[in-house]
């Protein structure tokens, strides 16, 4: 079963990265559409990443906890909700190792809430998910759709819990759900704890490049762009009750990716500096994403490419993280790299 144009969407943690690249797309392409975002505005929630559409009548924002029942069932209830899209999460693997316990409440309890308020109201749920939720691949498979999960981080084995109750809903209640895996996504407004903006923001302003371990590390870094598109294909196109991956099929080593990032900026290699790697950290993940291009779609960017325009975005965007670079993230950045980067080798 396919389904219609969904109209009236609660884009949960719409103000994070990929969330508010998604609302831009969507807004663009379905003008008779309104998108409510619902977000809780943690550090990685911000407003400013949708700053040139707040004024839009098709646009409005609800504050609030995915966790909480009540804010999401009002939310739903009052703007007439057809489809929720659920990009709500804590997102960053190394958080995930200082500070556990809140991905299993936002990732995991969040995830639930939501798919409670969709079964009551009858409400469509698409999830988004993570090629992560695989753990890490041996270098001859691609994973697919139906393999096992094997989760290794405490972040992906809250996204892998997550995903597993979704399929669990629509096996156990009927309800209608949707799911995509999602490979390391590279562009505009991703927050500087990530790889490819860290390296960007630090190459720009002369600071060293902090590269876990040999930096041999295998990663497919699509472009938001794709992931949007892709996720579209599936609310539009997909199956009911079907996963699907959405990636480029390609990847590149961690030291592939920092040169692409220092070339694009015209920085020196010399900023490259290996530091101790980050515990259980996963050596590849790969997807096969033929199961989505049998809807049609295809990848518009090859991963160097994404890196290098999503590098030069750094550069030419520092109104949008120098506040960051300079606020709260600085505590963060020095429990994550002061000793690290004091014991480096080049
Ligand atoms: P992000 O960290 O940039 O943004 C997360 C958003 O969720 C923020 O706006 C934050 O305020 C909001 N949020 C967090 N906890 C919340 C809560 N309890 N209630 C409501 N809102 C809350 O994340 P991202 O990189 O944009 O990732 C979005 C989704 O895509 C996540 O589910 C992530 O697991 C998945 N994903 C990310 C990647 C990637 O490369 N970034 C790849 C595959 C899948
Ligand atoms: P990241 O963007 O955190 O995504 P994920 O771990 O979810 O794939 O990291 C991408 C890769 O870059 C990953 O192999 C870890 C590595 N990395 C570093 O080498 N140094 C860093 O400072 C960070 C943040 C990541």
């Amino acid at each position: 079963m396919t389904t219609s144009t969904p109209k009236n969407l609660l884009v949960t943690g719409g103000c994070g990265f990929i969330g508010s690249n998604f609302v831009r797309y969507w807004l663009a392409q379905h003008t008779d559409s309104n998108v409510v975002v619902f977000d809780k505005l943690t550090y990685a929630g911000r407003k400013e990443n949708l700053h040139d559409l707040w004024e839009s009548p098709l646009l409005s924002l609800v504050v609030g906890d995915i966790g909480d029942m009540d804010a999401v069932r009002a939310a739903c209830q009052n703007n007439n909700i057809d489809l929720i899209v659920n990009f709500a999460a804590e997102t960053h693997v190394d958080q995930s190792i200082l500070g556990p316990l809140v991905f299993t409440d936002t990732n995991v309890r969040g995830t639930h809430v939501l798919l409670e308020v969709a079964r009551e109201l009858g409400i469509r749920l698409h999830h988004i998910s993570t090629d992560e939720v695989y753990g890490h691949i041996k270098d001859d498979h691609q994973s697919v759709e139906t393999d096992e999960l094997a989760p290794r981080s405490p972040y992906a084995a809250s996204k892998a819990a997550a995903d597993q109750l979704v399929q669990a809903y629509a096996i156990t209640y009927g309800i209608p759900v949707t799911i995509t895996r999602g490979a390391n996504n590279v562009g505009p407004y991703q927050y500087p704890e990530k790889a490819v903006p860290l390296f960007s923001t630090n190459a720009i302003l002369g600071e060293p490049l902090p590269v876990y371990g040999d930096g041999m590390q295998m990663r497919d870094y699509a472009h938001v762009y794709d992931h949007c598109t892709g996720i579209e294909t599936v609310l539009l196109k997909g199956e009911i009750g079907q996963v699907y991956n959405v990636g480029t099929g390609r990847e590149m080593t961690n030291l592939e990716m920092v040169d692409i990032v220092l070339d694009a900026l015209g920085k020196d290699h010399s900023l490259v500096k290996h530091v101790t790697d980050r515990p259980g950290h996963d050596r590849r993940y790969s997807m096969n994403v033929d199961k989505l291009k049998a809807l049609g779609w295809e990848p518009k960017y090859d991963p160097k490419q994404a890196v290098a325009e999503a590098a030069r975005w750094y550069a030419e965007n520092r109104w949008w993280w120098e506040p960051i670079r300079s606020g709260e993230f600085r505590e963060y950045y020095n429990k994550q790299y002061a000793e690290r980067l004091a014991g480096a080798t080049k």
